[in-house]
């Protein structure tokens, strides 16, 4: 018989942004065989296909509003939004400022309810975001809070995109961080919060494969 969609295990892994979340959760799903589900790139493409159509981002009615019809596609490595890939664009600073703006407003986090759960399917998910242990996936078999110092997360950004061969200043970067986080803790729609029963992870001096490690401890010993 087909596993129901809440008998199909879920591990949620939440916290502030550049924690190191989509990088630990890929790997988890990639170890257990399980599918993985962004939710951060889904507010960045809700940010961006809002800021193409001219939208004030405050919107609330609209942006639900367009959001319910959005046409977005995981492909493999690849994002599609009406069918043209934007994988490269939501990556970028102004989408993520535009995703934690748009992801304040209560319509918008409605409209992509139903669409997250529909990422739960045999034989388990592991999603990574905000409110994936708190409000998605509330029976998630596993919660954790991944969380390290905004001067560490910072800097882990900085490396990619000089890695990448974008320029970067670390100062405005610590501060899109520390604005992003500040906005994203203190919204009344789905506040970023440490669930009761999440386990906390601090990774400011942990490797990745460390973090992973850790995770998969964790599931095992459920
Ligand atoms: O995780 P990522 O940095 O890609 O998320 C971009 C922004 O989208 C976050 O700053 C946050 O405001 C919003 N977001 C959210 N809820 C989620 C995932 C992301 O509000 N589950």
């Amino acid at each position: 018989m087909a596993m129901a969609g809440t008998q199909v295990p879920v591990i949620a892994i939440d916290g502030p942004s550049a924690s190191g979340k989509g990088t630990v959760a890929a790997a988890v799903a990639q170890h257990l065989g399980w599918h993985y589900l962004d939710s951060g790139a889904l507010y960045r493409i809700v940010g961006l296909a809002a800021g193409d159509r001219g939208l004030d981002l405050d919107n609330d009615a609209e942006i639900s509003r367009i959001t319910l019809n959005l046409n977005i596609k995981f492909d493999d490595d690849r994002v599609l939004l009406d069918g043209l890939d934007v994988g490269q664009r939501i990556r970028g600073e102004a989408a993520g400022a535009a995703a934690s703006r748009v992801g304040a407003l209560p319509g918008v986090r409605h409209a992509l309810l139903a669409l997250q759960q529909g990422f739960r399917r045999p034989p388990g998910l592991v999603a990574d975001g905000r409110d994936m242990g708190s409000v998605v996936f509330p029976d998630a078999v596993l919660k954790i809070y991944l969380t390290a110092s905004a001067e560490e997360r910072a800097e882990r950004r900085y490396k990619q995109l000089i890695a990448k061969g974008t320029g970067a200043s670390m100062a405005a970067l610590l501060r899109g961080i520390r604005e992003r986080d500040f906005r994203d803790i203190h919204r009344a729609a789905a506040p970023l919060l440490k669930c009761p029963d999440a386990v906390e992870i601090d990774s400011t001096a942990m490797p990745v494969e460390a973090v992973v490690a850790r995770v998969l401890q964790l599931f095992q010993r459920r």
